[in-house]
């Protein structure tokens, strides 16, 4: 491990453009529920009854009670060490870009600021009449919340299983992918695309990838370096 940090430091420090990708283990130290870790969200929860249009238009109370309840549970939550060690390289690093798969907005809350959120922020709202996208950080929400402005449904501005990546963000994540010299792929299992070709994407440019997860992943083979252990405590190293 120790020298394994050394060779990912210096790397980075060498490195002119760094990409970061994120994923739900990032935000783990900070209290955050995982998607599918040992009391992961679709251990308790099925994705496919409150994570897609279908579930939407089926039931949207149900719909937004969960997602009421994830707004709860997040608005107490505080970015933690490796957060924050993403903001510093993006601060010291000429070309920077961070692509997260995270909703939680602890990147933002943190002071990221060259980001693309792919799966969308859950404090964010749109409406599905006018289209209307707004923040809204009321907990609770109400169970069917209406538009501002027309009066519409309001659903959360979030991407979920079956709806495609917004046109504007796969764009940034994929020119950052193919022109970063180091890709840092940080607390994700790899196994939703289109974020879990992202690695293969950015070493296919020729990319220096390095894997941060306690766990093996499907990328752990294709990397050039895996460092084993948790974000909150390896990040900052780097640093
Ligand atoms: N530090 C680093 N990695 C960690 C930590 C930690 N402290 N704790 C857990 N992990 C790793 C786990 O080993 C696992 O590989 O984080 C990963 C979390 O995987 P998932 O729960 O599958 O989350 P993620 O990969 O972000 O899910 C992708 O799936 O459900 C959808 O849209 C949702 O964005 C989400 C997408």
């Amino acid at each position: 491990m120790k020298s394994d940090l050394a060779i990912l430091k210096s790397t980075l420090d060498a490195a002119g453009a760094v990409t970061v990708l994120t994923g739900a283990g990032i935000s783990s130290d900070s209290g955050v529920p995982t998607f599918r870790g040992t009391d992961g969200l679709w251990r308790n929860f099925r994705a496919e009854d409150l994570a897609t249009p279908q579930a939407f238009s089926r039931d949207p109370r149900l719909v937004w009670e969960w997602y009421n309840w994830r707004r709860e549970l997040i608005a107490s939550k505080q970015p933690n060490p490796a957060h924050h060690a993403i903001v510093e390289l993006e601060r010291r690093t000429g070309r920077f870009w961070l692509i997260t798969q995270n909703v939680d907005g602890l990147h933002r809350s943190a002071g990221s600021e060259k980001l693309s959120e792919i799966h969308g922020n859950i404090w964010m709202v749109r409406c599905t009449a006018c289209g209307r996208i707004e923040e809204n950080r009321d907990v609770p929400i109400p169970f069917l919340p209406s538009c501002r402005q027309c009066g519409g449904l309001l659903r959360p501005h979030i991407i979920w299983f079956g709806e495609s990546l917004g046109h504007e963000d796969l764009m940034r994540s994929t020119a950052a992918l193919k022109q970063c010299d180091v890709l840092l792929v940080i607390g994700t299992s790899g196994v939703v695309y289109p974020a879990a070709g992202f690695a293969a994407v950015a070493k296919e440019a020729g990319a220096f990838v390095a894997e941060i997860n306690p766990e093996p992943t499907p990328q752990s083979e294709l990397v050039d370096l895996v460092l084993r252990g948790r974000a909150k405590e390896i990040m900052p190293l780097l640093l």
